[in-house]
């Protein structure tokens, strides 16, 4: 039997940012898009252009800049929805249009409170619409794997007869067992007429813990496609994590026969990109990107490993690229030293890049020691500038302890020299953040915070990700430090250059086409 092309879908900005926590902006999605192209995904869901204004605008932008893989964009069974869907990949070498509309008589009855009837019709008409923009139309029936079989094969037909070219059959709920989607999959592919023409895919959600498992269970049921996100994350108990499916094709290749077009030395630096991004790091867990993924601490294990590393490791880090090295560099370590292990870490620095990221190290280095791998990533992530860097912080002192705690904060801005002010609050990062928030009169509400330490010992950076709601606009920050006062301080200050940013492409685009305000 010959091994099986399976195609990659990835999801991720739209599946995957569509769950609480995980929102990113314009910048952030095109910067994302750009290492999914990177890792080598087929194809790209962009986003839900009739969503928002930012999704329709981040999706154009993704078409028009991302240009190998083919870049889809979700839209339901509605005119408007597939006329921005249309529009928002119009400028991508290869677009793909992506309807769905939910088939289970639940979702008709509950969700939808239409008939069998009227779905049948927004199919047709629906399919027949995302076609005027294009060839490449996928159809998905929302909560396949709870809808009645007849009705199903009489959808999928229907699909394919008005030109659909890929068949989506979710298991929405994450409810279906390996065995009961591979046989709706057999099922379908056996009865409905066309079915031979068209590419069948799988997407799966994790509530029972099964997504991958079902996944894969789909392909040897003849599917091709797979959607999947990065880290598995997505709605509920999130998505098939693409690192499982595209590591479990690679390590088991001889029992699963299919080969996809991922690069799996890019998983690794994929996955710290989205956690950096959204500030939510897979549980430490976590299949193939977790940080106790390859660690070995129990002594038995670590006797083994010690022989023979084919004892308890499956698949060797590199692999996926996850950088092995005990090299630290210090204080005298200079830009070249600093270049080189970025260039060995996967990075290429551009000269403004590596200017910023050395200008940092050596702060870095006057109060730590050591600077190991994990602190070089934190602070490459956080020279990436999404947002112009208009406000900065120069100045930070705190008083806390058994005295009410207060901040004395100095502040550059779009204004001339400096302004300071003074804050209190329940501890010094209530105090620093009362003090930021009077200098540039803006309401901060903070929605969460979370400190990871980066590295062991007394001298760790800690990384602080922020959300805050600020003029009621939800919006995510991070900042990097040995003080985690200071870190915390510098997180809030990007959330408020990027709500600066924000509200400057607003007011910018009011004079566009109003397509959002029903
Ligand atoms: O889970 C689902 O059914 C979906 C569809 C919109 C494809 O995400
Ligand atoms: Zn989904």
């Amino acid at each position: 039997m010959a091994t099986a092309d399976v195609l990659i879908f990835d999801t991720t900005l739209r599946d995957g940012e569509q769950a609480p926590g995980n929102s990113l902006s314009p910048e952030e999605k095109l910067r994302l898009a750009r290492q999914l192209d990177a890792l080598g995904v087929d194809i790209l869901e962009a986003g839900f252009p009739a969503a928002s204004e930012g999704d329709y605008r981040s999706v154009r932008e993704i078409a028009a800049e991302v240009r190998r893989p083919v870049v889809a964009a979700l839209a339901r069974c509605h005119d408007r929805d597939i006329d921005l869907a249309g529009e928002a990949i119009g400028p991508a070498e290869r677009a793909r249009l992506h309807v769905f509309i939910s088939t289970s008589d639940l979702h008709i009855r509950e969700k939808l409170r239409v008939t069998r009837d009227d779905v049948l019709a927004l199919v047709g008409s629906s399919v027949r619409r995302a076609r005027t923009y294009t060839d490449d139309v996928e159809f998905s029936a929302e909560d396949a794997s709870r809808t009645d079989p007849d009705f199903l094969c009489r959808v999928v037909e229907l699909a394919i007869a008005e030109g659909a070219r890929t068949i989506n059959l979710p298991d929405t709920v994450g409810y279906a067992l390996p065995n009961e989607y591979a046989a709706m999959f057999r099922d379908v592919r056996e009865r409905v007429p066309g079915s031979g023409g068209v590419v069948f895919s799988a997407h799966c959600h994790d509530d029972l813990g099964l997504a991958v498992a079902n996944s894969l269970a789909a392909i040897g049921a003849g599917v091709r496609q797979v959607e999947c996100t990065v880290n598995g994350i997505g709605e509920r108990a999130g998505n098939a994590a693409l690192e499982e499916i595209v590591m479990a094709c690679q390590v088991r290749h001889g029992a699963l026969d299919f080969r996809c077009n991922v690069h799996p030395a890019e998983i690794y630096r994929t996955s710290q990109l989205l956690s950096y991004l959204t500030g939510v790091f897979p549980q430490p867990n976590k299949a193939i990107v977790g940080r106790n993924a390859f660690a070995h601490e129990a002594g038995i294990h670590q006797h083994g490993m010690l022989q023979n590393g084919l004892t308890y490791e499956i698949m060797r880090p590199e692999m996926v690229g996850i950088p092995r090295s005990t090299l630290v560099l210090g204080k005298h370590s200079g830009r070249h030293a600093l270049e080189r292990r970025f260039r060995d870490l996967g990075y290429d620095l551009t000269e403004t890049q590596l200017s910023d990221v050395y200008r940092q190290f050596t702060a870095l280095a006057d109060r730590k020691r050591e600077i190991l791998d994990e602190d070089l990533l934190a602070l490459l992530h956080e020279s990436f500038h999404d947002a112009p860097e208009e406000y900065q912080l120069t100045h930070l002192r705190v008083v806390c302890g058994s005295v009410s705690p207060t901040a004395e904060v100095r502040m550059t801005g779009p204004w001339v020299g400096e302004r300071s002010s003074r804050g209190t609050g329940d501890g010094p990062i209530a105090a620093a953040f009362t003090a930021i928030s009077d200098i540039l009169g803006r309401q901060v509400e903070v929605l969460s915070l979370s400190l990871r330490s980066l590295t062991p010992g007394r001298d760790s950076v800690g990384q602080v990700f922020l959300q805050a709601k600020i003029d009621g606009k939800s919006l995510s920050g991070n900042g990097a430090s040995t003080d985690i006062v200071e870190a915390s301080a510098r997180a809030l200050v990007h959330a408020l250059n990027k709500a600066r940013h924000a509200d400057r492409l607003e007011s910018s685009s009011l004079n566009s086409v109003y397509l959002w305000g029903v």
